[in-house]
């Protein structure tokens, strides 16, 4: 059995590479660095919405059958109230078109909710993906002159960010393990962060980001 802290650092160093080549992808960095024109950002927002749904809904269907998911989500882990409503801000409809990338992610997401906790592991990365989205945040509003409007996703808890991201590390590391739930764990994770990365590689390949 694993203790919590083996798992969570098992899962930050079993995906390091694959974080490098999220943050390095040039979507990604255009984003970063205020580059990207705002319907890039915005079709990105579309895009999370259409994953962040697929996810919460496996995870909600998880949680009523394994209590120990429920803890270690905890309250107000959803994402798909605020991508809606940073896509309202910009006047975006709701209604948004999978791109290929994004239907590849949903069905392994749906794969890997038929399998158990493992999907944590999915979970794991768009968690962990609050604490770079607190600096992407600032240069979103930076770059397209926001107020905290439209970045209630990027930067969903403010001043509470540490506290928030220790919590969820603190509860999973709480969680019962063998060596095979934790490598099941790190793959679901791994998965995530490829499909991720494919996502962004299809909104990089679109008109209004010639310049990406
Ligand atoms: C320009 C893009 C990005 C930047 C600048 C960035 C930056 C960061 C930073 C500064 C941290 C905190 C490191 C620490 O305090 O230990 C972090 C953690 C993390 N990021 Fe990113 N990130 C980016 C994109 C992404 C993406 C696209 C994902 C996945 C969808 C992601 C997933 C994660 C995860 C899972 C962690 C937590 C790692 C751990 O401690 O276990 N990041 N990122």
């Amino acid at each position: 059995m694993l203790t919590t802290i083996d798992v969570m650092t098992k899962l930050r160093e079993a995906t390091t590479e694959h974080h490098k080549r999220a943050e390095g992808h040039r979507f990604q960095k255009s984003l970063v660095k205020g580059e990207l024109p705002e319907a890039g950002y915005v079709a990105w927002l579309g895009q999370m919405l259409l994953v962040h749904r697929a996810l919460e809904q496996e995870l909600d269907a998880l949680a009523s059958r394994c209590p120990e998911v429920a803890t270690v989500l905890g309250d107000d882990w959803r994402k798909e109230d605020r991508l809606l409503t940073d896509l309202v801000h910009f006047g975006a409809s709701p209604l948004v078109t999978p791109n290929a990338a994004t239907i590849g992610l949903i069905e392994q997401i749906r794969e890997i909710g038929s399998c158990g906790r493992s999907l944590l592991g999915m979970f794991y990365v768009l968690e962990g993906s609050t604490n770079g989205g607190v600096f992407i945040a600032r240069a979103v509003r930076h770059a397209y002159g926001l107020n905290g409007d439209g970045t209630r996703y990027l930067d969903p808890y403010g001043g509470m960010q540490r506290k928030r991201w220790a919590g969820f590390k603190a509860r999973m590391a709480d969680l019962d393990l063998s060596g095979s739930d934790a490598d099941a764990m790190v793959a679901a994770a791994q998965s995530m962060f490829d499909g991720i990365t494919a996502v962004s590689e299809d909104l990089a390949t679109n008109a209004w980001s010639a310049s990406v």
